[in-house]
């Protein structure tokens, strides 16, 4: 039996779990962050805290570290060095490298994007399951997707594919932490989601997303209004990937599942209006299988990638 540790480097919340082949997460550990600029110190003393409380209390059977992180940077790249996340700033941090030295376990630390990752867990170990060309789209604070492509990961030139949170849906639309306006993350993310609502301010974070779809399940309708609101943004942003990228399903996770689930007419309406015909027919809309462990199960999945490619690591 082998084991990695998967950590999730979210904006506000840092999880670590160890995962066994096939994806099963175990001893699962989180802890809140502050939402702001990202510093090395803050993310990489709780998690390597977190991993080395797990591997004291288990047989030497972990083999590598694999990290998600909401960064863009790609699995393809895998330097570890974390580039730009327009909710966590920084720059270039090489952020795999210091997790290594901290961890001082002696294992390989190796780092990816966490909508890619959890785009890949969902293809192979959730609902995509069978499934070669699937668009999965993750929202936390930010809005992030992975796009499988004929069973593959589509990295880009430098594994910075993939950013379909920063696709423009609306130019003279609200302002993106990416310093760009409109951005499908800046008008279906959960501050927007929450500002419609009315309801920025003193409670963010599911909960709060939470809230304003049971809200508009209950009859309120400025809930109703916001999630009808946010919707269309969502559908105009899935039509623009199905026209590209034709998948045969598109996966929402993290809050764009709740937000999916309170606002499913509306994006099947704009899809209706903005999707080619021949692809929109075939497409299965669907929510994660995997939930909030989507990244965590990528994130493994990413290690066991890199140890069973290089067997000298086993
Ligand atoms: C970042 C992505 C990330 C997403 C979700 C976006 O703002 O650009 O890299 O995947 O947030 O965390
Ligand atoms: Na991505
Ligand atoms: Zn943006």
């Amino acid at each position: 039996r082998v084991y990695v540790f998967a950590l999730d480097v979210g904006v506000d919340r840092l999880v670590a779990a160890r995962v066994g082949l096939g994806g099963a997460v175990l001893d699962r550990r989180e802890t809140v962050r502050r939402r702001g600029p990202f510093s090395l110190e803050e993310v990489v003393g709780p998690l390597a805290a977190f991993a080395r409380q797990m591997h004291r209390r288990t047989r030497p059977d972990t083999v590598c570290v694999g990290v998600a992180a909401a960064f863009s940077g790609g699995v393809a790249q895998s330097d570890g060095v974390v580039r730009f996340g327009p909710n966590m700033g920084s720059v270039d941090v090489p952020f795999g490298e210091e997790m290594a030295r901290r961890l001082a376990l002696g294992l390989p630390v190796t780092v990816g994007n966490d909508a890619n990752l959890a785009a890949m867990a969902e293809h192979l170990r959730g609902v995509g399951v069978g499934c070669r060309d699937l668009v999965y789209l993750h929202g936390d604070v930010g809005v992030g997707g992975g796009v499988i492509a004929g069973g593959a990961l589509l990295g880009g030139h430098q594994g910075f594919g993939g950013e379909v949170g920063h696709m423009v849906v609306n130019p003279q639309g609200r302002l993106c932490g990416c310093g760009s306006r409109g951005c499908l993350e800046a008008e279906v993310g959960e501050r927007a989601l929450l500002e419609a609502a009315g309801r920025f301010g003193s409670q963010v974070g599911r909960e709060a997303v939470r809230a304003v779809v049971s809200a508009a399940d209950r009859g309120d309708i400025v809930a109703q209004a916001a999630l009808s609101r946010v919707g269309d943004w969502l559908g105009l942003g899935v039509a623009n990937l199905v026209n590209v990228f034709n998948p045969e399903m598109v996966v929402f996770g993290g809050m764009l599942r709740e937000v999916y689930l309170g606002s499913a007419a509306q994006v099947r309406s704009r899809l209706n209006l903005d999707a080619l015909s021949p692809s929109r027919e075939h497409l299965r809309l669907r929510t994660t299988a995997l939930g909030d462990d989507a990244t965590l199960v990528g994130a493994a999945e990413l290690a066991f990638a890199q140890v069973l490619a290089d067997p000298l690591e086993v």
